[in-house]
């Protein structure tokens, strides 16, 4: 049995390129994973493939421990791993909750990495390891430092586990949106210091850019027009100075 897995897969981006997947790839089972069980259970309305709904906490060190129990069992070839589970919080540094402070860095790093490590020995030639990072990852961002850093691990991790990976064929893409339009913001807004968006993408947007990098094999990605200029500036500026701008953008002198 050929199996698709894709954390985050309750909503935003991962529910789209979750619920989109069987266009650019071959599975028998989609495994689905977030904490929302009933938004798990409501996708297999929107799928062809039977959905395996895993509620699970990835920041709960446990967490993981239950998918790799679950694939010793069924000894799946997993074609996909998607993982798109992740959130923010803008706020001073000194001013984020603690349990946040672990909490980014629980579920952005330290799950992302155990998913991979926990499906590696089930992928095959052909595999494709799908990581979602940011935007954020190409330079530090006041305000936003623990997220941004979260994001930075996800894209180093990604491009140097694909370059790995290269003799056993299988793939690793680190997928990098700017701002997108998702419950993201329900999330990041609660006590979030962020008031200035250039641009919002459609996650739709972001999902088909990344289902068309997956076919071109790159190792990263960075959808649309804006976001592509940002990255290229953040190459062409002096990091100190690309701070400096974002500060004054979002007028947080004053805060
Ligand atoms: N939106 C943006 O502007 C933006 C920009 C760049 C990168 N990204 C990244 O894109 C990815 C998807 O985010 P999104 O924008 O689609 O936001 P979203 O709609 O809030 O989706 C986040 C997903 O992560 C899951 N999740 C959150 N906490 C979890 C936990 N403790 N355990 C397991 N799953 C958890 C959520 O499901 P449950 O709540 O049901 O657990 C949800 O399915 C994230 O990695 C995010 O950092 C977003």
């Amino acid at each position: 049995m050929k199996i698709a897995i894709v954390t985050g897969a309750s909503s935003g981006i991962g529910k789209l390129l979750a619920t989109g997947l069987e266009a650019p790839a071959a599975f028998d089972e989609l495994w689905v994973i977030a904490r929302g069980e009933e938004k798990l259970k409501a996708l297999q309305s929107e799928v062809k493939v039977p959905v395996r709904a895993i509620p699970l906490d990835l920041t709960k060190a446990e967490s993981v421990e239950t998918v790799k129990a679950l694939l010793a069992e069924e000894k799946p070839a997993v074609s996909v791993l998607i993982n798109a589970s992740g959130y923010g919080v803008f706020e001073r540094f000194d001013r984020i909750p603690e349990k946040d402070v672990s909490g980014m860095t629980d579920l952005n790093c330290r799950a992302l990495a155990l998913m991979m490590y926990a499906v590696l020995p089930y992928c095959e030639k052909g595999s494709v390891i799908v990581n979602i990072a940011s935007v954020a990852a190409f330079q530090p961002v006041p305000f936003g430092a623990e997220y941004a850093a979260t994001k930075a691990y996800v894209l180093a991790l990604s491009r140097a586990v694909n370059k790995e990976m290269k003799p056993r064929g299988i793939r690793v893409l680190a997928v990098c949106p700017y701002w997108t339009k998702t419950a993201f913001f329900d999330r990041a807004n609660g006590n979030s210091v962020i008031t200035h968006f250039d641009c919002m993408y459609d996650p739709a947007f972001i999902a088909r850019k990344a289902f068309r990098a997956m076919k071109k094999r790159k190792d990263y990605v960075v959808p649309g027009f804006v976001a592509k200029a940002t990255h290229a500036l953040t190459k062409l500026l002096p990091h100190s100075f690309v701070m400096k701008v974002f500060i004054a953008q979002q007028k947080l002198k004053n805060k």
